[in-house]
């Protein structure tokens, strides 16, 4: 059992023991949040049985939705391995739920233990979970040469952001976009404001300075860490979170310009 957060650091190698999940922890801190990510590629059919055996009735029907069975396996596998995980983490039965259409879900337990904030993210091939016990967290992940996020740079990129694109050559550019667009989901998500919220106006800091003045959820000021890495082969991760027990609008005005730390390949 590992309690109000306790333990996250072993969630994966027992998932990996216990049900053969090729999932990894790119970022953990004890007692506070963990990140777990998986390929799906790779999923064999026992694997997929353990995570379809940990959804609820409603999100097997959900599943059953989906028209291609890629898309149907990565919505099983995040959110089996967001069941899986939170099991592990001592929380019991767990279960993602959306309170609204569009706003951030919320993880509902069995149990009486204090529920984690929670995020998940699918994308094809890939899937990543995380929890979270003190403050706000978001997570997307995507595969790293998406194109589409290039052409759609304008849409979500400040000008500072562009020009800085703009400047890169071959594989580093989508690199560039890809990294800021998951940085400004995870961030979103972790608000919970989603894609009603401009992304534009979010600028982590990539270590480049940028100059741009920005509106309220990118001014400077502590309360945000933001993390980013390659995951898998073809992946990239990102992770917001918003610390401490204040998680109302005063929260969010502290600001998302915290400088973005990398992990290793
Ligand atoms: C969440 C969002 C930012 C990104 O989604 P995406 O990159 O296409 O997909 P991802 O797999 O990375 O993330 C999807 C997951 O984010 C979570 N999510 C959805 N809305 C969220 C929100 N407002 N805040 C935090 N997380 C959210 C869900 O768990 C969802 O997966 P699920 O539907 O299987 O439970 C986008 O869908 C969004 O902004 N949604 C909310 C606003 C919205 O839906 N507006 C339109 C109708 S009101």
């Amino acid at each position: 059992m590992s309690g109000a957060g306790r333990g996250l650091g072993r969630i994966a190698a027992r998932l990996r023991a216990g049900h053969g999940l090729p999932v990894y922890s790119p970022f953990c801190r004890d007692g506070a949040f963990v990140v777990l990510f998986m390929a799906t590629g790779r999923i064999g059919p026992g694997q997929m049985r353990a995570l379809l055996a940990a959804l609820h009735d409603e999100q097997r029907a959900r599943a059953a939705q989906f028209q291609r069975p890629a898309d149907r396996r990565d919505y099983v596998a995040a959110h089996g391995l967001m069941a899986l995980t939170a099991r592990r983490a001592g929380l019991g039965e767990a279960r993602l739920r959306q309170p609204a259409p569009g706003a951030k879900p919320r993880l509902h337990l069995r149990s009486t233990a204090p529920a984690p904030d929670a995020s998940l993210s699918h994308c094809r091939g890939a899937v990543a979970v995380a929890l979270c016990w003190q403050g706000r967290i978001g997570v997307d992940v995507e595969p790293c040469l998406r194109e589409d996020i290039v052409r759609g740079a304008a849409l979500f990129c400040a000008p500072a952001e562009l020009r800085a694109g703009s400047r890169l050559i071959g594989q580093a550019v989508p690199r560039h976009f890809v990294r800021l667009w998951t940085l400004k989901e995870a961030i979103l998500k972790a608000t919970g404001a989603g894609l009603s919220q401009d992304p534009r106006g979010i600028i982590p800091d990539l270590g480049h300075g940028l100059p741009e003045a920005e509106p309220a959820l990118a001014r400077g000021g502590p309360g945000w860490e933001l993390r980013h890495c390659p995951a898998g082969a073809d992946h990239a991760l990102s992770m917001a979170v918003l610390r401490g027990p204040e998680t109302g609008a005063a929260g969010l005005r502290q600001g998302a310009r915290a400088a973005v730390a990398a992990c290793g390949a």
